[in-house]
């Protein structure tokens, strides 16, 4: 039996009966055995935040009852340290290597080993860059994560009525994810013409990639850029009214610089992943909203895709043109991201079982 689970966990059902259908899965689909005797290698990129915790785990979960033998690596954001673990999964024989790349342009050598073995490669979240060796891209549709946070701020400020002008300032991933670049221009597409019009102004004039960037998505260096920030571009009375953060660990980073320099009302502060710190925030009134992901139903479109490969078959994809590497477009299923604020966060990621309630207790 192959239940095809992204059928399952998706679509129109809401997110009680997604809950619902989640478990039943993991009861009754404990699985067919069909990768028996195969192997999968996992190469995640840090324990540092939650999401990639959850990801593993989901995965690892997922394989295991469909008969797959599991080796799951964590690489503490060093590329090379990716590079061996995937190095010495290649040299274990796996079957299927499901990859979220720390950065997505060290990887040619090592893929091009794998697929000397046959092995097959899903570039998992984070597209790999400069290689024909991967074979199927499974996320999320990563300009939309861009387009909700954007379409926040817009809203929050309420754009299309007042004139502002509104001081906002920008921050971006690390440079190192090809996602950064599609977050950003998905936010600076919405947030643009009103910086255009002058409604929002950038203090700080920081508008470029390489600009806003933040190694390693690390919070603390995205709280030292906005020390700097408030000191140089923020003296004598002049507020910061909102922040686009890309992620949500950067957003806790953010509003700790904010709060440092004595703000006691904050700013419009976007996020993403629903890190449970952060849904603390966003129920405290510190964080505004969070982009949610859910990473149960991106390992199940995975699953599906490796059973149909090794199958035989064709796995399904839902996007055959964005996503291009430089070498080849890499077939991709692209899942739903959700904008996430107090006012939905309960039925979205309680009600789904995403987030225990007692953890935001
Ligand atoms: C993921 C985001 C995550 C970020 C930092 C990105 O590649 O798509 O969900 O917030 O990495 O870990």
């Amino acid at each position: 039996m192959n239940v095809n689970r992204r059928h399952l966990l998706t679509g129109t059902i809401g997110a009680a009966a997604v809950a619902m259908v989640a478990s039943a899965c993991a009861s009754e689909d404990g699985g067919d055995g069909s990768g028996s005797g195969k192997k999968v290698g996992i190469a995640m990129p840090t324990k540092t935040s939650e999401r990639w915790i959850l990801d593993g785990d989901n995965l690892k979960k997922s394989f295991e009852e469909e008969g797959y033998e599991v080796t799951l690596q964590y690489a503490n954001d060093e590329p090379d340290e990716q590079v061996s673990q995937i190095e010495t999964m290649v040299g274990q024989n796996v079957d299927v290597l499901v990859i979220a790349a720390i950065d997505n342009k060290s990887l040619s050598g090592v893929l091009a080993q794998a697929k000397e073995q046959d092995i097959t490669v899903i570039a998992y979240d984070r597209l790999i860059l400069d290689t024909p060796d991967v074979d199927y891209y499974a996320s999320f549709d990563n300009t939309k994560v861009g387009t909700l946070q954007g379409t926040y701020i817009v809203e929050a400020l309420d754009l299309a009525n007042q004139a502002g002008p509104f001081n906002l300032e920008l921050f971006a991933g690390a440079l190192t994810d090809n996602n950064t670049k599609y977050f950003f221009q998905g936010a600076w597409e919405v947030l643009q013409p009103y910086v255009d019009e002058g409604k929002l102004v950038i203090p700080s004039g920081q508008t470029e990639l390489e600009q806003i960037a933040t190694e390693n998505w690390d919070g603390a260096v995205a709280q030292e850029r906005m020390d700097n920030i408030l000191s140089n571009f923020y003296q004598g009375g002049n507020q910061v009214q909102a922040v686009l953060s890309p992620y949500d660990g950067i957003s806790r980073g953010i509003i700790a610089s904010l709060e440092g320099n004595g703000y006691t009302t904050l700013p419009v502060v976007t996020g993403q992943d629903a890190e449970v710190e952060s849904v603390k925030y966003i129920i405290d009134g510190k964080q505004s909203m969070t982009v949610y992901k859910d990473t149960r139903e991106l390992a199940a479109t995975t699953v599906d895709m490796v059973v149909a490969v090794l199958d035989g078959n064709e796995p399904e994809v839902n996007d055959d043109s964005t996503y291009d590497n430089g070498v080849k477009v890499v077939p991709a299923y692209l899942l739903e991201p959700v904008s996430v604020d107090v006012n939905n966060y309960q039925e979205v990621v309680v009600d789904s079982g995403y987030i225990d309630a007692e953890d935001l207790a």
